[in-house]
């Protein structure tokens, strides 16, 4: 069964990042990592309590959802994590993105994202902020050159999207697809 983390920081877009932990569930294991930030957006966005979001996914056997604080998982090493498919944060903050391109780690999230750099497992920071500062663009230029994928949150509007569920599926599905995962999540372009 393949293996991936699923990190949801304090950036607006909280849905994503649950959207994708309730796909990959589907098809493997999916360790999640919710930084505190994260859990007052997701209040602020969705009126969803951290205790709520733990409950949701306490039946689903296919999620672990792990503490930013515990710094000692076995998330945090390479000997574990060098095993994984892909390492998502979505949606991923500026602040998250900084320190992921400065190598610094405050929570788990940052120490798996350096690992995955590290080890060359795939690592994808869906972002979410406008406009950028030349300091976010600087960033995301260490973190592609380190190998991550920069994947900003900007669903298309070429496929007709008829409702927020359908733009939420495209981005969600764009990033299945930088996995290899196969699904059908939303309208490919087909023109001849
Ligand atoms: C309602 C709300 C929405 C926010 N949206 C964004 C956003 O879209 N992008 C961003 O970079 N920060 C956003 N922030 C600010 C981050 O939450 C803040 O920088 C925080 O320190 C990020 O911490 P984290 O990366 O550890 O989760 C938002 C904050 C709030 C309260």
């Amino acid at each position: 069964m393949d293996k991936f983390v699923v990190c949801i920081t304090g950036a607006s877009g909280i849905i994503y990042g649950i959207r994708l932990i309730e796909e990959l569930s589907k098809i493997g294991k999916v360790y999640t990592i919710v930084s505190k930030n994260g859990y007052l957006v997701m209040e602020k966005e969705h009126n969803i309590k951290k205790s709520d979001f733990i409950k949701k996914f306490s039946s689903n056997k296919n999620v672990v959802i792990v503490s930013e604080k515990n710094i000692s998982s076995k998330l945090a090493s390479g000997s574990f994590l060098s095993k994984f498919k892909a390492v998502i944060i979505a949606p991923c903050s500026m602040s998250t993105l900084g320190a992921v391109a400065n190598g610094v780690n405050y929570n788990l999230i940052h120490r798996v994202s350096e690992v995955a750099l590290k080890e060359r497992v795939k690592l994808i920071l869906l972002i979410r902020e406008m406009p950028y500062s030349l300091i976010h663009i600087e960033n995301m230029k260490k973190v592609s050159i380190s190998g991550g994928i920069i994947a900003p949150a900007s669903p298309a509007f070429y496929n007709y999207p008829k409702s927020i569920d359908d733009m939420i599926n495209f981005v969600v599905g764009k990033i299945l697809d930088l996995i290899g995962v196969e699904n059908s999540l939303y309208k490919r372009w087909m023109n001849d």
